[in-house]
């Protein structure tokens, strides 16, 4: 009996580790390939990245400002998900040409549309660079001389290194500033929507099912990369043609079965996996919640206006889909970390750990002064964390405020200009300029939010603590936040787009004028205030946690000598290898790892407005006319889960089978599993991937694009 429960135990800790981490994809070779191999990978490292010859890692893009995508022909055609999509889609949509509602899909080359401002970018190398970068910093600096000097350093190697290559780089730190790697990449800049289905099935589930397993939304677009002639980056020119990759993926059709190895291969955001316990205490019990009580309150009252009006639907489905996104993040990250007592497993790693290293008395000491600097750090920061929560996410929270702050720079350059100095004045109009008239904005919705948000900063934020000037408003309006909120909006030449219209065409003229416009000045004071008081503040408290932070990952790496660490995510190119597996979400219920168009079906019938598809997708299901697409039972999957670790960012990102075939379109994460930003846990923590069959499925039998199949290497 005895020996039966230390096996289940041993086995319960290695199932709930092995999962963990997003590594470099550089030193897999030396870090996991013989690990990941035991899980079943049957490749080389060298196939996952290599600088000199082809490999997965030339086939793996950032896609715009923060979403993975891949490459799937080698006609540069590149799969990532319909929300890394959203914004290029709705930039190209109108009322009369909703492409969001209806999807679009380009039927031959021509048809393929222009997204201004994409970007897709590639990794071409990476160095270690740690000793570069830290060759000048001495022992006795300070933290701002410690960062000064480290800022300059990155600053002069990239510019070098960017003349040297003939490439754009940059550096990253990793490990908290205990190591930092170049990044070589190279930008396409001429990126054309291929297709995407409408939002129906794109977003099927939208907010309802956003975080949450099971899943049945086909969460992907398509888009195609053009190059020059010399296969070069180039901006948009009908002459471009399709990008030739190094590297794309093959495509497996044949699925996989419960416990198959998987890969994610990505550009993860941020994690925080190596926090101390004040740390966690402070995002749970204060962070997170005062975060989500203020995007709760935003986006009821966007959601009433959406609802109301199509165009108002338009302007602001992206903006939604944002702050919803993170709000329910958030809030499923608090209970997530409540739930499995984070905090107190945080502070049992703690003490065992001093107590571990407290057998040499200076390592001792050193550790104990750590935690307790921690300690002190925390208390400190956490007044200014919620000053500065209540700037961004409430005050900012208000476009108008943040609009008319983007003018700043405009008066600035302007007075240059009248003072007959040296000036940038028409650069700066130029850029402010096509903010007007502000096309994702609607007056109304945007009054109200700002009643709502200054009704929860003169609730919540102490009159001492508030801006001089909004709070000399207020006592002026006896604290009547909407009698104030209709003297900014009905008055402000700002946010009115025919007084705008009148603002720009005599901007130089009475710009003493608008410079007094009361939501302008408003915003500058806001921003101002901050500026001065709790910035400063921030920034240098931030300063001292990362530099404790930097000593603690430094302690971690050198005295826990059986375990390997991967760097936090930081937006770089990662590697993340788990394999499909189902979980338990609570106490007697058991989720299968894969869903299927029957559950979209039946989801639809309960009709929720958020679980709406276009007939046509009910029509191919009753005729069921699934191709060559469905698993061995004949079911057509939607989505699957797997214990990779993921993070934002990892959206769009490949996840590949053992043999280094697509199987699917990483998009989403568990609502139990959210926490693990801050703590991964294998057994409940699910990344959830669209199955690439689904994919194909939409394009070929309900989009009729199945010509793009042609181009991609389908292994059946
Ligand atoms: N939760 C996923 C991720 O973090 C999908 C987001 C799509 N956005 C949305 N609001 N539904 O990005
Ligand atoms: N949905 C996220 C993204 O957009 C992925 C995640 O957070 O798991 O990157």
């Amino acid at each position: 009996m005895k020996s039966k429960i230390i096996i289940f135990l041993t086995v319960l800790s290695l199932a709930g580790k092995a999962d963990e981490g997003m590594w470099m994809p550089q030193l897999i070779a030396a870090m996991n390939i013989s690990d990941m191999k035991k899980n079943g990978f049957k490749l080389s490292a060298e196939q996952i990245y290599s600088i000199n010859k082809a490999s997965m890692k030339d086939a793996v893009a950032i896609f715009g400002g923060g979403c993975t995508a891949e490459v799937i022909s080698d006609k540069g055609l590149i799969l990532t998900n319909h929300h890394c999509g959203f914004s290029s889609i709705a930039a190209l949509s109108s009322v009369a040409n909703d492409y969001l509602k209806n999807g679009y899909w380009a039927m031959n080359a021509k048809e393929e549309l222009y997204s201004k401002d994409l970007t897709v970018t590639f990794i071409k190398r990476i160095e270690d660079v740690t000793s570069k970068i830290l060759q000048n910093v001495k022992v006795g600096f300070s933290e701002i001389q410690r960062d000064s000097a480290i800022q300059s350093n990155i600053k002069l190697l990239e510019k070098k290194t960017k003349e040297e290559y003939k490439y754009d780089t940059f550096i990253r730190g990793f490990y908290y500033g205990n190591e930092y790697y170049l990044f070589v990449t190279e930008t396409f800049r001429d990126v054309r929507l291929v297709g995407a289905p409408p939002e129906s099935i794109g977003k099927f589930g939208d907010e309802t099912d956003n975080w949450v397993w099971p899943r049945h939304n086909a969460d992907f677009s398509m888009f195609r990369i053009y190059a020059n002639k010399e296969n070069k980056p180039a901006e948009y020119n009908s002459e471009n043609i399709p990008y030739k990759p190094a590297y794309s993926f093959p495509i497996s059709l044949k699925g996989y079965e419960k416990g198959d190895f998987t890969m994610v291969y990505g550009f993860p955001g941020r994690t925080q996996e190596y926090l101390s316990s004040n740390a966690v205490e402070l995002l749970q019990n204060q962070q997170d919640p005062i975060r989500v009580e203020l995007r709760e309150k935003r986006l009821a009252i966007m959601a009433t206006d959406m609802k109301k009006n199509d165009t108002i639907r338009l302007m602001y489905a992206n903006k939604y889909a944002g702050v919803a996104n993170y709000y329910k993040k958030w809030n499923g990250e608090m209970q997530g970390l409540k739930k499995s007592n984070a905090v107190q497993t945080k502070k049992d790693f703690e003490k065992k750990f001093l107590s571990q290293v407290s057998s040499e008395p200076a390592k001792k000491e050193k550790f104990t002064n750590l935690f307790n600097q921690f300690t002190k750090t925390y208390e400190e920061y956490a007044p200014l964390s919620k000053q500065y929560d209540y700037f961004t996410e409430c005050l900012l929270g208000i476009d108008a405020i943040r609009l008319a702050n983007s003018f700043v720079p405009v008066f600035t350059e302007l007075k240059k200009k009248q003072e007959g100095k040296e000036n940038k004045f028409e650069a700066k109009f130029k850029e402010v300029k096509p903010i007007l008239p502000f096309k994702n904005f609607n007056k109304e919705t945007d009054r109200k939010i700002c009643v709502a948000m200054l009704d929860m900063f003169s609730k919540n934020i102490d009159k001492s603590l508030r801006v001089p000037y909004l709070d000399s408003l207020l006592t002026v309006y006896n604290g009547n936040t909407k009698a104030l909120t209709d003297f900014l909006y009905n008055n402000s030449g700002f946010i009115d787009n025919k007084k705008a219209e009148l603002m720009f065409s005599d901007f130089e003229k009475n710009a003493q004028l608008y410079e007094r416009d009361p939501v302008y000045l408003l915003a500058t004071a806001i921003v101002k205030h901050y500026q001065k008081t709790v910035i400063p503040q921030i920034n240098y408290y931030e300063l001292q946690i990362a530099e404790l932070q930097k000593e603690y990952m430094k302690g971690l790496r050198e005295n826990i000598k059986d375990k390997k660490f991967y760097p936090d995510a930081n937006g770089t190119l990662r590697v993340a290898y788990g394999k499909v597996a189902d979980y338990k979400p609570r106490d007697g219920v058991d989720y299968l790892h894969f869903t299927t168009i029957d559950g979209l079906v039946d989801k639809n019938k309960t009709g929720i407005e958020d679980y709406y598809v276009k007939p046509r997708l009910l029509e191919l299901y009753e005729k069921k006319d699934f191709g060559n697409y469905v698993d061995k039972n004949g079911k057509l999957r939607i989505a699957f889960t797997g214990s990779n670790h993921t993070t934002g960012g990892n959206s769009g990102s490949p996840v590949i089978n053992a043999k280094g075939q697509l199987i699917g379109t990483n998009f989403d994460r568990n609502w139990e599993g959210t926490m693990s930003d801050i703590m991964y846990n294998g057994s409940f923590c699910r990344n959830i991937v669209l199955d690439v069959r689904f994919t194909l499925w939409v394009v070929d039998k309900y989009a009729g694009a199945g010509y793009l199949l042609n181009e991609m290497k389908l292994i059946k």
